[in-house]
Parts: structure tokens; C-alpha cells; sequence
């Protein structure tokens, strides 16, 4: 275990801009965690991600101070390529990531850039669609899929390279809500399966906050709150960052007992019942 993201009084400003991005960041991550961040539009939750995966400061350029540890590395030190190896990102639009004219080909792209044996890439791509349950996909052309299975294939293209930290940049927003609960699922499923670490930004957050071992709130480019999910929603001033806060911890702020918010449906009924069910 230990800290496998590692974000010390961080700041970082785009170039052109006047004011930081995000100012003054800290907060870590421990191996084996989902850490959601959340946040109003323009918060820094997107900047975050981006000085995870290295983008920044490698592709965007601006004004940094503080420091980012991945993996024990200095981001700032670390070449993007050795980068994308421990870190898999997913990002809103799965347009974005696919390219290829078949799904096999998309999904071994960044393994053929490495440079490994045709026989490597085929176990490890037919290994990947079928942890996704997309195997049936493998010659279909991308464009020909829905949202729903195009982040699959684009999740897979992540995996092959056996990453050790998944970044989401609010990967549900284009879906459906039933696909957006299949697709969270499935990355609760490769954190507990692969013990992935999993840094999500989503404003889904009855979606998400279950399945969380730590949630981290951005408000004006700083950190408003940091802790377990249930902590952070159990704090007054959610809607004033721009939160909304899932139903179930809506009604339980209103009931008679104080502490522990149930966040999954079970613990929910069972506080309920307890609070107020002798008079239903
Ligand atoms: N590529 C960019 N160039 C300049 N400014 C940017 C860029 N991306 C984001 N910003 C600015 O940085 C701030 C934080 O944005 P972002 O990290 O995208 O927030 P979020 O993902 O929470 O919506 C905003 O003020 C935004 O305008
Ligand atoms: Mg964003």
C-alpha cells in the first residue's frame, strides 16, 4: 500500500490566463483506492487529471509550483511515455481515443507503439475485450458502436498496457443512465478484480459515492473538502460548490440520529428503519 498519488501545495496556471487553474492543491491517494473529484464546471478537477497523466506539464504549457508524485515519480520529471505505462486514462468523448478501423486494432494501438511480438498484443488485446465483455466487437468498426461500447473499447485500449492507475475525466456524461451504471460498475469491478487504483471525476455522485474510498471536492481551483464519501457529503454547503448530493444523503440529513450516512441502498433502509420505521 501507500500513496500512489501525491498532490504537495500544487499550483499550476495555463499559459495566457491570469489566474491558476488550480491553486494550492494537496491531497494523496493510497494504492488500491477510488478517490472521486468533484466540483463545479471550471473547478480544476480536469487539470488535476491531466497533472496525473502528465499532459500536464508535458503538453500544456504554464506556470507550476508544488509538486505531483505518481507511482514514487515526479510527474514533472517523468517522459509521457513511461507515464501512460503506469497511468490509463478515459476521457469524456471516446471519439477522442479511437482512431482505428477495427476494435482490435484501436485496442492494440498503444502496445504496437511499444513495440511488443504480434502474439503478446493478440493475448493481451483478446485479454482486455474479454475482461469488458466486448470480445464479439473485436473486428466491428468503431464508429459503427455505440457510446456506451465505444468507452469500453477506448477502457480496453487503456488496460492493455497494464496501467497501474486508471484516470476517468467524467466518463458517463455522454451516456444514458443505464449505460453510465454499467460503465461505473465495470470500474468498480477492475479496482477490485486488477486492484487498480481509480481517480474518477464524476458528477454522478449516487453512482459513485458507494463504491468510493475517498472523495476530494474543488471549489475556485483550491480543495473544499477531502475525506471518505461520507464525510464530504455529510458537510453543509454542497449545493454552494456546485454539488448536488445524492437523494438517499438528502433525506438522511433530515432524519432524527446524527452520524453515519448509508450511501448504498441497504445501509440506507436499514438507518431509515431504525430512525423513523416504527412510525411507517
Ligand atoms: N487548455 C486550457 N488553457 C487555458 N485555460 C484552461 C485550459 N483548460 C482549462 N483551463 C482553465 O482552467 C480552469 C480549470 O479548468 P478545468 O480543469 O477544465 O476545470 P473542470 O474540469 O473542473 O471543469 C478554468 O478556469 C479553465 O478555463
Ligand atoms: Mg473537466
Amino acid at each position: 500500500m501507500g500513496k500512489i498519488v501525491e498532490f504537495l501545495d500544487y499550483t499550476f496556471e495555463y499559459s495566457g490566463m491570469e489566474r491558476p487553474a488550480v491553486e494550492g492543491v494537496s491531497f494523496s491517494v493510497e494504492e488500491g483506492e477510488v478517490a472521486v473529484l468533484a466540483g463545479a464546471s471550471g473547478s480544476g478537477k480536469s487539470t488535476i487529471l491531466r497533472s496525473i497523466n502528465g499532459l500536464i506539464p508535458h503538453m500544456y504549457p504554464g506556470r507550476r509550483s508544488g509538486k505531483v508524485t505518481v507511482d514514487g515519480a515526479d510527474v514533472s520529471s517523468t517522459p509521457t511515455y513511461e507515464l501512460a505505462r503506469k497511468v490509463g486514462f478515459l476521457f469524456q468523448n471516446p471519439e477522442n481515443q479511437i482512431f482505428m478501423f477495427t476494435v482490435e486494432k484501436d485496442v492494440a494501438f498503444g502496445l504496437e507503439n511499444l513495440g511488443y511480438e504480434p502474439e503478446v498484443i493478440r493475448r493481451k488485446v483478446d485479454w482486455a475485450l474479454g475482461l469488458l465483455g466486448i470480445s464479439d466487437l473485436a473486428k466491428r468498426s468503431p464508429s459503427e458502436l455505440s457510446d456506451g461500447q465505444k468507452q469500453r473499447v477506448a477502457l480496453a485500449g487503456s488496460l492493455v498496457m497494464d496501467p497501474k492507475i486508471l484516470v476517468l475525466d467524467e466518463p458517463t456524461s455522454l451516456l444514458d443512465p443505464r449505460t453510465a451504471q454499467d460503465v461505473v460498475s465495470l470500474v468498480s469491478r477492475l479496482n477490485k478484480d486488477l486492484g487498480l487504483t481509480v481517480v474518477l471525476v464524476e458528477h454522478r455522485l449516487e453512482l459513485v459515492s458507494p463504491m468510493a474510498d475517498r472523495m476530494v471536492v474543488l471549489s475556485g481551483s483550491r480543495v473544499w473538502a477531502e475525506g471518505s464519501p461520507a464525510e464530504v457529503l455529510g458537510r453543509e454547503g454542497l449545493h454552494e460548490v456546485g454539488l448536488s448530493p445524492p437523494a438517499i444523503v438528502e433525506v438522511q440529513k433530515r432524519l432524527p440520529s446524527g452520524d453515519g450516512l448509508a450511501l448504498d441502498v441497504d445501509g440506507f433502509v436499514r438507518r431509515f428503519l431504525a430512525d423513523v420505521g416504527h412510525r411507517v
